[in-house]
């Protein structure tokens, strides 16, 4: 008995696998779902690791929980910026089923070796202000898109796809702004293109997304097509 409610006291104290005993482990089929989502419908790994495909921005996924619990694991998807105040990871909302998905199939990856070369997680960089683009850029987007713009951040390379070039003034001027507020803002997925560019929506304010534009059409030094203009901007 005495052992009993030591091990009890643990389980809750270290909380590593909550899951454990509630729930069976996932399907073959709800497994084969997840990662499906994972692969193809989430940025997720255009910043993370999983068996060796995807970026190198933040930790390796395929061996997230023997390093997190449950609960972290889930708070981390749910609310980055509440678990790790500054970090790089936006968030993404998602039908909490989803995410209950998502979170139990990391939570059951088997163990396997690190990603050869995975890299250390960058360090957040330090808060932009609100209103200056450039800074903003470095921040969230550099890593992928490439300080100036050029689609060769240090990440780049990791992706299937490569990131636009907003320094390119061909790529750009046929793209109109509120086509760049609503891929920034959305992500690639919902303007059919690569899902690994994440959505910022939930986590950068308008007056953010509209500086990142500002500063895409400095980069570009061009302005989007004549019919998008509407004369307010
Ligand atoms: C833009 C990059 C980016 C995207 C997209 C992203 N993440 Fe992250 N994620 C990070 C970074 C960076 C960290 C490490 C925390 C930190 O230091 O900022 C992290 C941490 C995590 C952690 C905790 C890992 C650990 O070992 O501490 C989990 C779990 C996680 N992310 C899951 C996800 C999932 C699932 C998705 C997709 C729904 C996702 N992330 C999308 C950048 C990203
Ligand atoms: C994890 C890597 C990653 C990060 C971080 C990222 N992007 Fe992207 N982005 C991409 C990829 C890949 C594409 C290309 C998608 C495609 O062509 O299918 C893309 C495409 C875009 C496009 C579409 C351009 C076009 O041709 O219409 C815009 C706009 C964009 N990104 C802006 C941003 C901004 C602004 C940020 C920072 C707030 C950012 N991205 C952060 C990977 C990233």
């Amino acid at each position: 008995m005495r052992h009993l409610l030591t091990a009890g006291v643990l389980a809750l104290s270290f909380g590593t696998r909550e899951l454990d005993g509630q729930n069976s482990a996932l399907t073959p089929f709800g497994a084969a779902k997840a990662e499906s989502i994972l692969r193809h419908q989430l940025p997720c790994l255009g910043c993370h690791t999983l068996q060796n495909e995807g970026g190198r921005i933040g930790p390796d996924l395929t061996s997230v929980r023997e390093r997190r619990s449950t609960a972290y694991i889930a708070a981390m998807i749910a609310d980055p910026q509440r678990v790790v105040p500054g970090s790089a990871m936006p968030r993404m909302p998602m039908p909490e089923a989803t995410r209950d998905l998502i979170v139990r199939f990391l939570d059951e990856l088997p163990a396997t070796a690190p990603a050869p070369d995975a890299a250390a997680p960058t360090p957040a960089a330090p808060a932009a202000a609100a209103t200056d683009g450039s800074a903003l850029y470095a921040r969230w987007c550099a890593s992928c898109h490439g300080a100036g713009g050029k689609g060769d951040g240090p990440n780049a390379s990791f992706l299937p796809v490569k990131p636009a070039q907003h320094a390119s003034r061909q790529a750009m001027e046929v793209r109109s702004d509120d086509a760049l507020y609503d891929t920034i803002h959305g992500g690639g997925a919902i303007m059919n293109r690569s899902a690994r560019m994440p959505a910022f929506g939930a986590t950068l304010t308008d007056p953010e997304i509209r500086a990142l534009i500002a500063h895409i059409r400095s980069l570009c030094n061009c302005r989007g097509p004549e019919w998008s203009r509407d004369g307010t901007r």
